[in-house]
């Protein structure tokens, strides 16, 4: 009886720890600091056709300490910002996709529409610059 009840103490102690390593995971993708903003679903189709070869993992190491859209929704509000803006600036200006990889993949070269895309959202990210 008194090992039974060790066992089952054992038991309840290792769910415990389990429920512990377990909740802090799940509260840090939930909560995001208000003003953080995840990348919207029409950006990340833009986003996965023309730029998660390279930007998105497993992707290349790097293109991805520049700009990552699988740890985006770490990046503070300021960076977000900054990043989007970029990335309007870099697919209007045809510097990204980078040149070769467009000739090599015409599917993935972002159309007008597509661009637009992705300055109407870097627009909403940087409210005082347009
Ligand atoms: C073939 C791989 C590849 C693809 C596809 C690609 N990129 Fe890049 N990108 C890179 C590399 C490599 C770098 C880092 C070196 C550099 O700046 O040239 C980079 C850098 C960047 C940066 C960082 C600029 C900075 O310094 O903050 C941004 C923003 C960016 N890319 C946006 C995009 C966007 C938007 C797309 C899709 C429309 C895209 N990239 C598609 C390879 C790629």
């Amino acid at each position: 009886m008194k090992k039974l009840i060790k066992i089952s103490a054992i038991l309840s102690g290792a769910l415990f720890l389990a429920a512990l390593t377990v909740t802090p995971v799940s509260a840090q993708t939930n909560q995001k600091p208000a003003d953080q903003k995840a990348i919207p679903a029409d950006v990340m189709k833009v986003f996965d056709k023309s730029c998660a070869a390279c930007h998105k993992d497993p992707g290349m190491k790097f293109a991805q300490g520049p700009f990552n859209i699988s740890t985006w929704d770490n990046y503070s509000p300021e960076k977000q910002a900054a990043k989007a803006k970029t990335v309007c600036n870099f697919a209007t200006k045809g510097k990204m996709p980078p040149k070769k990889y467009q000739a090599n993949n015409p599917g993935a070269v972002p159309t007008k529409d597509d661009i637009k895309i992705l300055c109407d959202w870097a627009a909403t990210l940087n409210p005082v610059s347009k």
